[in-house]
């Protein structure tokens, strides 16, 4: 059996934290124009000291049930797209369920970096499409802040704390997710990585000291594979849907930076008002990007029934990942 599959309800969760480049002055080398002028940002939402990954998780999930006026116990499954998870185990999902109360749901992370939330779309929908299960709630959380070394101006500025969460479900034939196209280099691992706490590099005094319990990044290396993957991974995933890039009716890019995105939007040759752009208020979500900027695309009126939208995401692995969504 295969089923159509689509976005049946949308939620978001972000921090009322607002941290601005003018505050990231006082603390660091850097300045409000060199941020804004590379990638964009203007500022970014940081979590309080208690909130965790889970916590936004819960606070974006319960949104997309109530939008889509399901209750926690109809839920079958619970995917959560993150990086900067609540612990190394248990899983966020699970922390998640129990918060929910989605106590029949199955649940469990997904690991792709920024490309995360298409990754888990690709697998839930799957699970749909064959009749595994009936629905899930498919979310990408991250609290970054926690994982930022704050004295480092290459990475701190980049980042910022944010949930987003679909509900989805079958849908009428002919909509819903048309193709998907999903990749990895784990050539490029090094490239952004948080190395610190895991079995190659076990908590230790010493792995502390060298700050390697912070994210790492080699900027300009994962900037040059993004403006190239972007392109490449939108016009593939039209490809396989049958379509040409003046069909689409949006794109949503992972929001990295405003300069990956001009490469990607000037590949795929679009007008600049068929492009989500939020990167200046929230600053790079990691795998929330995608579903917080699709939420507010559709908050703002931007989707209609029967449009053609693209996500795209790219991140560490090195990963990417494309969908094309007619909306239902
Ligand atoms: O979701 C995936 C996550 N990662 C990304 O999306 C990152 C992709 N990469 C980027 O967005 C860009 O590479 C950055 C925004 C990180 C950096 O921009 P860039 O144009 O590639 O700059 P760069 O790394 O080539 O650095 C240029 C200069 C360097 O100084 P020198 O060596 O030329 O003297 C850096 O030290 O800018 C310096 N620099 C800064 N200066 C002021 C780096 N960070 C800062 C900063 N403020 N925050």
């Amino acid at each position: 059996m295969t089923r159509a599959v689509g976005i049946a309800g949308l939620g978001t969760a972000v921090p009322p934290k607002v941290l601005t480049n003018k505050e990231i002055e006082k603390t660091v080398d850097t300045s409000d124009e060199w941020i804004t002028s590379r990638t964009g940002i203007k500022e970014r939402r940081i979590a309080e000291d208690h909130v965790s990954t889970s916590d936004l998780a819960f606070e974006a999930a319960h949104e997309a049930l109530v939008s889509t006026n399901m209750k926690p116990e109809e839920v079958d499954l619970i995917i959560v797209a993150t990086v900067s998870p609540d612990m190394i185990f248990p899983s966020t999902a699970c922390f998640t369920q129990e918060k929910l109360g989605a106590h029949k749901a199955a649940a469990f992370d997904l690991g792709a970096g920024c490309s995360g939330f298409i990754y888990a779309l690709a697998a839930g929908s799957q699970m749909i499409a064959t009749g595994l299960y009936d629905n899930a709630l498919i979310i990408g959380a991250e609290v970054m802040s926690k994982q930022l070394n704050w004295k480092d101006r290459n990475t701190c500025i980049l980042f910022g704390d944010a949930a987003g969460a679909a509900v989805i479900k079958p849908v009428e034939e002919g909509k819903g997710f048309l193709s998907f196209y999903l990749g990895a280099d784990g050539g490029g691992a090094d490239l952004l990585s948080l190395p610190g706490g895991g079995t190659k590099h076990p908590a230790t005094h010493e792995t502390v000291d060298k700050g390697l319990h912070y994210i790492q990044m080699a900027g300009s290396e994962v900037f040059k594979f993004a403006v190239r993957i972007m392109g490449d991974a939108s016009l593939e995933v039209l490809k396989r849907a049958g379509l040409s890039p003046e069909e689409v009716d949006l794109l949503i890019p992972h929001q990295a930076n405003t300069r990956i995105v001009d490469a990607a939007v000037k590949r795929l040759g679009l007008d600049k008002n068929k492009v989500c752009v939020n990167v200046d208020r929230y600053g790079n979500t990691s795998a929330a990007s995608i579903p917080v900027a699709l939420y507010e695309s559709f908050e703002q009126g931007r989707i209609k029934p029967g449009d053609n939208i693209v996500m795209v995401g790219f991140g560490a692995g090195l990963t990417w990942g494309s969908t094309v969504l007619r909306w239902a």
